[in-house]
């Protein structure tokens, strides 16, 4: 009842400034009981985070307390979180699903070279849900049960699997009772909001340097962030773009993942980070 749920980040960019502050003052202080000098934080961001997102982000770590802060795009970061060579010179594609965006990204030799954002992720799947739910079959649901919809039936392959739901639209004709919802018509629905992502990929493969192309199709494609648990998608992809798709093992740790190797072996991601200042 007196309970509030804040969002400070969204879209991978601060939506709520003062939030964040709040965040990372409680984070860095767990971080760091005995505090001697200002810590300095490595946090992974989408590929094309504006310098404006940027700024927003390097003062609210300055605010927080910290003496510096260094960006790291997470498809970067989640490579390094699970390579045994970061400094592999061949060609890498990553794409990482997260809540409020999808980042597609090119990789070798601990560069970007081609890659972009798509405003896209797991929170536009889950109203996607909570729309057909709604518009198809009259069943309104909260935001939870409409994720709990997209996390049983994604954009899987189905015949005519079905699944019951109480609808409890009083508007609707017939009042309160069950409906049988076509799990094949969820999932379809699903699998053309999430079209941008699908040309999204196909346009970065298009910029993508030749000479990295056998690389690319030896390995495939690799998928990191929670929103690629999603059911169905990777199979769909791989019938799509007709590579191969596997996913890090723990794809919602990934970035995180990373970022912790970057810290501990700091050294040997110096140079990645020589052009960039520590900011703030
Ligand atoms: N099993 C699952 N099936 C489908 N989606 C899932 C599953 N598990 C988690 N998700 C989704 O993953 C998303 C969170 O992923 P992740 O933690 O990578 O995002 P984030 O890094 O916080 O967001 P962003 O990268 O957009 O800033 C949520 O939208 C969540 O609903
Ligand atoms: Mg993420």
């Amino acid at each position: 009842q007196d309970t509030e749920m804040l969002r400070p980040v969204r879209r991978g960019a601060i939506a709520d400034y003062a939030a964040t502050v709040f965040y990372l003052k409680k984070a860095l202080a767990a971080a760091q009981r005995f505090r001697v000098l200002k810590p300095v934080l490595v946090a992974g961001v989408p590929i094309q985070l504006s310098s404006v997102e940027a700024r927003a982000l390097c003062d609210a770590a300055r605010e927080a307390g910290a003496g510096g802060i260094f960006l790291v795009p997470c498809t970067l970061a989640a490579l390094w979180g699970c390579l045994e060579d970061p400094e592999d010179p061949t060609g890498s594609l990553v794409v990482d699903v997260g809540a409020g965006v999808t980042d597609v990204s090119v990789i070798a030799s601990n560069q970007l070279i081609v890659g972009r954002t798509i405003p896209i992720g797991g929170d536009d799947i889950t109203l996607l849900a909570e729309r057909v739910m709604e518009v198809s079959y009259g069943v309104r649901m909260g935001r939870i049960e409409a994720a709990a919809v997209k996390m049983d039936v994604g954009v899987g392959y189905y015949q005519d699997e079905m699944f019951e739901k109480r609808r409890n639209d009083p508007d609707h004709k017939g009042g309160f009772n069950n409906v049988r919802i076509s799990k094949r018509q969820v999932a379809e629905f699903l699998l053309q909001g999430l079209e941008p992502l699908f040309s999204g990929i196909i346009n970065t493969l298009e910029e993508t340097p030749p000479e990295l192309f056998e690389d690319i199709f030896r390995k495939g494609l690799i998928l990191s962030g929670g929103s690629s648990l999603l059911p169905g998608l990777r199979r769909r992809l791989q019938d799509r773009l007709n590579l191969n798709v596997t996913r890090l093992p723990e794809p919602s740790l990934s970035v995180i993942q990373g970022v912790g190797r970057i810290i501990t072996r700091f050294g040997q991601f110096r140079e990645y980070f020589d052009e960039q200042m520590a900011m703030a």
